[in-house]
């Protein structure tokens, strides 16, 4: 059995996918009772809710485990809390791998939420557990949330420049790695970069989404200031942490490679070109 945390959100989703399609039995820890019905929809046999910060509860959840795959909730001011927490649980409960799900570069103290899973992978390394550390970059599933501007004005909006160059992965080839990491021996003490294209500049990814919508899109830079008054759903630390990743992509981009991911898959990564052929149908039953 293998113990998936954060698992109702939409990685924890991802993951529970891949490994329920490769046969793997998983337990869902989740945060309320009623995201129990989405985890087992997913393929989860069964379902612990707790709080990432009460250890006897993910103590109790890791019971009999093989695996604790750890994510964190996204730009969470508690992620080093909820790290510290799973690891402990994993050592009270003897289970015998780890697999932490951090961020591509998460030596960069400018953005607090990649700086607190640097910390967390620290944590993993003084634990002495049988770890695997995944750092995956942006996932090209964060551009869906932009699908309006896309296909109602053919303009894709980002708070930073449109010359500012990321590197972008598919959510569904991170769950893919994740479940090979789990399920084949010979990945313990490895940390593996999930990036699934070359950084591409904000007007390269414009160009790939007109080509597959089969309609003009063009980037267009957003002033930092227009997007926070969008972001009314966010909290204090949420909006802040936000603000401080688009100011570094502003000045530095998010640049990987994608040759350890093609590694671990034995195929290439998708790219964004596959994504958003994928994406346009969703797309076009926007504009339905
Ligand atoms: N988005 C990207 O491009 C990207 C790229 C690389 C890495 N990542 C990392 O991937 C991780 C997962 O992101 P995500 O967007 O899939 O996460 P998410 O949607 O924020 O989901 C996380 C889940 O954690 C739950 N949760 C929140 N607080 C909890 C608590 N105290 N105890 C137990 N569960 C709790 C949430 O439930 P509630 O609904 O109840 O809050 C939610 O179901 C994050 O660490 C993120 O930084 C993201």
């Amino acid at each position: 059995m293998i113990l998936v945390t954060g698992a109702a959100g939409k990685t924890g989703r991802a993951i529970i996918r891949a490994l329920a399609a490769r046969g793997a039995e998983v337990r869902a820890f989740v945060h309320r009772e009623a995201q129990s019905a989405t985890v087992t929809a997913e393929g989860a046999r069964s379902v612990s809710v707790g709080s990432l910060d009460d250890i006897e509860a993910l103590t109790r959840a890791a019971a009999g485990a093989a695996a604790i795959y750890h994510l964190a909730p996204n730009v969470s001011p508690h992620e080093f809390a909820y790290g510290t927490a799973a690891i402990a649980a994993a050592k009270a409960a003897c289970v015998p791998r780890f697999v932490f799900h951090s961020v591509l570069h998460p030596q960069i103290e400018a953005m607090p939420h990649h700086w607190q899973k640097g910390r967390v992978e620290e944590a993993l390394f003084a634990s002495n557990l049988a770890a695997t550390i995944l750092q995956p970059t942006a996932y090209m599933q964060n551009l869906l949330a932009s699908r309006r501007s896309i296909v109602d004005d053919g303009v894709w909006r980002v708070p930073y420049r449109v010359e500012a160059r990321l590197s972008l992965v598919d959510i569904e080839d991170v769950a893919e790695a994740a479940s090979r990491v789990l399920l084949e021996p010979g990945h313990a003490g490895a940390t593996y970069e999930l990036v699934g294209t070359l950084p591409l500049s904000q007007v390269e990814v414009a160009d790939i989404l007109s080509h597959a919508l089969g309609r003009p899109v063009r980037a267009e830079a957003q002033p930092i200031g227009d997007w926070e008054k969008g972001a009314t759903a966010l909290d204090d630390h949420a909006r802040d942490t936000l603000i401080r990743m688009f100011r570094y992509y502003d000045r530095h981009g998010l640049a990987g490679n994608p040759h350890a991911l093609e590694r671990l898959l034995g195929r290439p990564p998708v790219t964004l070109a596959g994504f958003a052929r994928r994406a346009a149908a969703a797309f076009r039953h926007t504009q339905a």
